[in-house]
C-alpha cells in the first residue's frame, strides 16, 4: 500500500482506525446494540413472532439493525442475526425459548458430527444476506457495517450442551480429551464460517467480527488448538477467497492471553473483556493492535457517577487513534437508553 492510500480517509471512523488512517473521531458502537432494551425492537420482535422469525425476515431484521442508529450517534451498524444460525444451517434444530435462551439439538458423537452439512450453508442463510443488502443503502455514509460469526469453540459449546450451560462441562471434556469427533466438528464449523463470512462481505458488510464469547473456558493447553487455530484458519480462508475487509477478534476473558491471541491471529483489532485493566492494555496491547472495549455492561445499566468515572477511565487511558469504544460484552436488557446517551456524550466530549 502506498503512503498516500494508507493515510486517505474512508470517511468512516471505524474503518479508518482499523486501517491505521488518521481518523476524525474515536469510533463507538456497542455489542447487542439492536435488542430488547429498545422498545422499538420489542415491538418489531412481537410482530415477527419469534426471535428466529425476526432473524430470517429480511425487512424486519433490516429495520432492527438500523434502529439504534436512529437513536444514537454511532459509528457502526451490526447485522441483526445470531451466531447460532450456523449450526441450524448445518442441520441442527434450533429454537429460542423465552427467558431460557437458545435450544440446539445436541451433537455429541462421530456419527452425529458426520451428519452435519457444510454444503448449502450460504443458501440456507440467504435471508441474512438479503438483510445485508437492504440495510446497506440505508446507512449514512460515515457509518460502517459490521458482519459477524461465532468462533468455532463458542458455537460448538452450544451444539454439545444443547444451549446455554453454566459450566460447558461436556464441551470442555470433549476438548480436554481431544475427541476426534470434536476435532471434526471444529473443522466443519471453520468451513461453514468461511463461506458465511465471504457471503456477508459479498452482500455488503465492511468489517467482520468473530465472537469467541467462551474463549476463557479453554485452559492454556487447549487454547492454541481450539481458540487460536480455528480463528486463524477462518481468517486465512476468507483472505484466500479475496476478502480484504478488516476483522475484529473478540475472544472474551483471555486476560493476559490476549497478547498471545493478537500475536497469533492476523486481525486488525481485538475486543477485550471488562475485567482487563486499562493500564495493562495500554502497556502491553495498544502498540501491537487496535483495541475494542471494554466498559462493563453492568456499569452502563447502573448509570450515575460510576458510569461517568468508568467511561472517563477508558478514554483517558487509550488513544483515540487506536481505540474503538465498546462494552466488554453485550448491552443488558434492563439498560436505560438515557445511560447510553450519557455514555456517548461523555466519549464525544472527552475527544473534543
Ligand atoms: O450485537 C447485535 O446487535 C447484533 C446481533 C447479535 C445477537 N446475538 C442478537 C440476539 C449478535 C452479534 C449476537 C451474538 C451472539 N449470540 C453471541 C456472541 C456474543 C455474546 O453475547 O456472547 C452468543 C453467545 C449468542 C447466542 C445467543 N443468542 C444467546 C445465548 C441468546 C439468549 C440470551 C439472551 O440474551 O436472550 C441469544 C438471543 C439473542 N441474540 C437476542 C438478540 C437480540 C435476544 C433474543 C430476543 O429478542 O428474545
Amino acid at each position: 500500500m502506498t503512503e498516500s492510500s494508507s493515510s486517505s480517509s474512508s470517511g468512516k471512523a471505524l474503518i479508518d482506525v482499523l486501517t491505521g488512517c488518521s481518523n476524525t473521531r474515536r469510533p463507538l458502537w456497542f455489542m447487542r446494540q439492536a435488542g430488547r432494551y429498545l422498545e422499538e425492537y420489542r415491538e418489531v420482535r412481537k410482530k415477527a413472532g419469534s426471535f428466529l422469525d425476526l432473524c430470517y425476515n429480511p425487512e424486519m431484521a433490516a429495520e432492527v439493525t438500523i434502529q439504534p442508529l436512529k437513536r444514537f450517534d454511532l459509528d457502526a451498524a451490526i447485522l441483526f442475526s445470531d451466531i447460532l444460525v450456523i449450526p441450524q444451517a448445518m442441520g441442527c434444530d434450533l429454537g429460542f425459548v423465552q427467558n431460557e435462551g437458545p435450544k440446539v439439538s445436541t451433537v455429541r458423537s462421530l456419527s452425529e458430527v458426520e451428519h452435519l452439512q457444510t454444503e448449502g450453508v450460504v443458501e440456507f442463510l440467504a435471508p441474512v444476506m438479503e438483510t445485508v443488502k437492504l440495510v446497506k443503502p440505508e446507512l449514512e455514509k460515515q457509518v460502517a457495517f459490521i458482519g459477524f460469526c461465532g468462533a468455532p469453540w463458542t458455537v460448538a459449546t452450544y451444539m454439545i450442551e444443547g444451549g446455554t450451560s453454566s459450566d460447558r462441562f461436556l464441551a470442555k471434556k470433549a476438548a480436554f480429551d481431544g475427541e476426534p469427533w470434536f476435532d471434526l466438528m471444529i473443522d466443519k464449523l471453520v468451513l461453514a464460517s468461511i463461506d458465511y463470512l465471504v457471503a456477508q462481505v459479498e452482500a455488503g458488510v465492511e468489517v467482520l467480527q468473530i465472537f469467541d464469547s467462551w474463549a476463557s473456558d479453554l485452559p492454556d493447553l487447549q487454547r492454541e488448538k481450539y481458540c487460536y487455530a480455528p480463528i486463524a484458519r477462518i481468517i486465512d480462508g476468507i483472505r484466500a477467497r479475496g476478502v480484504t475487509v478488516p476483522v475484529i477478534g473478540f475472544a472474551k476473558g483471555l486476560g493476559a492471553g490476549q497478547l498471545d491471541f493478537c500475536d497469533r491471529i492476523a486481525v486488525e483489532a481485538i475486543g477485550v473483556e471488562s475485567s482487563l485493566p486499562l493500564k495493562w492494555i495500554s502497556d502491553n496491547l495498544i502498540e501491537k493492535t487496535v483495541v475494542q472495549g471494554n466498559l462493563d455492561p453492568v456499569l452502563l445499566d447502573a448509570g450515575g457517577r460510576g458510569l461517568a468515572d468508568g467511561v472517563r477511565h477508558i478514554v483517558s487511558n487509550l488513544p483515540k487513534e487506536r481505540h474503538i469504544f465498546n462494552l466488554g460484552h453485550g448491552v443488558r436488557q434492563t439498560t436505560d437508553v438515557k445511560h447510553i446517551h450519557e455514555m456517548i456524550d461523555l466519549v464525544r466530549e472527552f475527544d473534543q
